[in-house]
């Protein structure tokens, strides 16, 4: 609830943080992937002010894209009012994605499912799978526990997730709610080799504060292989 209501808040007052393009790693990850062009069926994760759509419809794909924010819902379809036929922009939860009637080709997640504790991501992947079609694909780009703010901060929920952030000087200090991250480790755990393979995982890194404080993410392409 508490994250719910810190995006509804973001959405509604300061967009500033907000990016109006669309994340350089889904570009390279398309660009890598969908030469052809063919038409897919698209689920993008909390879609937020909707930058990435951009990219998305550039690949001729049909869009859902979701988020618990109505904000943000409202924001996207202002924003792309031109192109009903090819997107849908829908208020939900991502947890309750199998309310959906369709399944998808392609599930992508730009820095959005973070906001989920690790039990909840848990819940989270189990749908993915399901509303993925066979050799279907995941990508994510999701912060790393290399990260300074996972390594320093002390306000834990979870052995992956924090409640908050106490040090002033945190990138990310201000946000309200579940903050997730994740290792190499337990990427490999969550998509076992029973259901998905790891296609693609490589860290992505930058530093705040005159290099002081680093920040870690992980860009992943998983295929569900049964
Ligand atoms: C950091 S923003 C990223 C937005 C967008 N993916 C982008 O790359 O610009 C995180 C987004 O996830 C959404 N979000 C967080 N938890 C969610 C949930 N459980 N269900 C749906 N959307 C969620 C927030 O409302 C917010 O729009």
């Amino acid at each position: 609830m508490k994250n719910k209501n810190f995006w509804e808040k973001t959405f509604r007052k300061n967009l500033i943080s907000q990016r109006n393009f669309p994340n350089e790693e889904l570009c390279r990850f398309l660009g890598r992937n969908y030469k052809s062009k063919k038409k897919i069926k698209v689920l993008e994760l909390g879609c937020g002010t909707g930058a990435n759509v951009s990219a998305i419809l550039h690949y001729n794909m049909s869009l859902t894209a979701i988020d618990f924010s109505k904000s943000a819902i409202e924001l996207c379809k202002k924003k792309y009012p031109f192109k009903k036929k090819e997107i849908k922009f829908l208020q939900l939860d991502m947890l309750n994605l199998d309310k959906l009637e369709d399944d998808y080709d392609l599930i992508i997640d730009v820095f959005s499912s973070y906001n989920l504790n690790y039990e909840q991501n848990k819940i989270l992947i189990d749908k993915i799978h399901k509303k993925l079609k066979k050799n279907g694909i995941y990508f994510s780009y999701t912060p790393s526990k290399k990260s300074t703010s996972w390594v320093k901060e002390k306000d834990k929920f979870d052995g992956s997730t924090l409640n908050s952030f106490k040090r002033k000087k945190s990138p990310y200090f201000g946000n309200k709610g579940f903050f997730r991250f994740v290792s190499e480790n337990e990427l490999k755990k969550n998509f076992s080799k029973k259901k998905f393979k790891i296609k693609y995982c490589e860290k992505i890194s930058k530093t705040y504060n005159n290099t002081k404080e680093y920040f870690e993410f992980f860009t992943i392409e998983v295929k569900k292989i049964k």
